[in-house]
């Protein structure tokens, strides 16, 4: 399979606590290594107009309608895409994003339960259709996930009930079934180090014209 673009887009989804911060750290990292090109940036908040909208959607205000929540995420990402995503790509450069389409669909959609079809169109209106090349799901059990968190300080959406976040895992589960192709899930009970081998091995597969030239392998084996 080759990328749809000149760079490669990288998502990554899952609860909070599952691993996705750490998992981008290390990926990156071992792109800066190779001398590739990246970038990382998050959903919400990419741009500077990002970071507002980010404030208002994780503040704890009460009585936000579900409706509200989705627009505010989709206005989001619309600059986001056409900001930095987007030329980001067009430059080839690596866009290594933390959340993005799917987060939607598992949080708004079947956390919230707002019909997956309407989020699917708003992301299509929002992203012009920009789907990223790979996604990696990082899979936790609901319960592990909400006893890493540090419970001390959580946002809106993670204060939420653990119905609430179960509904979450198994709305990205059957996405992650509807997109075989895309979505790589991941076993994120498993210690940081291995999770990492996994992702770089699945991208080497996956993009072997990126990935061919004989001195990522030298890299590997030091
Ligand atoms: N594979 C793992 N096993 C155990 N603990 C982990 C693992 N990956 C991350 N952690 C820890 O869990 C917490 C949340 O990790 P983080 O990468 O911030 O998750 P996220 O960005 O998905 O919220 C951190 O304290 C981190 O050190
Ligand atoms: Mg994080």
């Amino acid at each position: 399979m080759d990328v749809q673009s000149n760079g490669l887009f990288i998502s990554f989804e899952g609860p909070d606590a599952a691993g996705k911060s750490t998992q981008i750290r290390l990926l990156a990292n071992y792109f800066n290594k190779l001398n590739y090109q990246n970038i990382v940036t998050r959903d919400p908040g990419g741009t500077a107009f990002g970071q507002k909208i980010r404030k208002i959607l994780l503040a704890k205000e009460t009585n936000v309608a579900p409706i509200t929540e989705l627009l505010l995420y989709a206005a989001d990402r619309s600059q986001h895409v056409y900001e930095l995503i987007k030329p980001s790509l067009d430059k080839g450069i690596i866009v290594i994003c933390d959340r993005y389409i799917d987060s939607s669909v598992a949080y708004q959609g079947y956390g919230r339960q707002i019909p997956v079809s309407l989020i699917n169109h708003l992301n299509n209106i929002a992203t012009n259709k920009l789907i990223p090349d790979i996604t990696f799901l990082l899979d936790i059990d609901t319960d592990i996930s909400l006893r890493r968190r540090d419970s001390s300080n959580l946002d809106r959406l993670e204060s939420e009930s653990s119905e609430f976040h179960k509904r979450v895992r198994q709305g990205y589960l059957k996405t992650a079934r509807l997109y075989p192709q895309r979505i790589h899930i991941i076993n994120a009970r498993k210690p940081i180090s291995v999770m990492h081998h996994d992702i770089k091995h699945i991208l080497r597969e996956k993009f072997k014209t990126l990935f061919s030239k004989n001195e990522i392998i030298a890299h590997e084996e030091n």
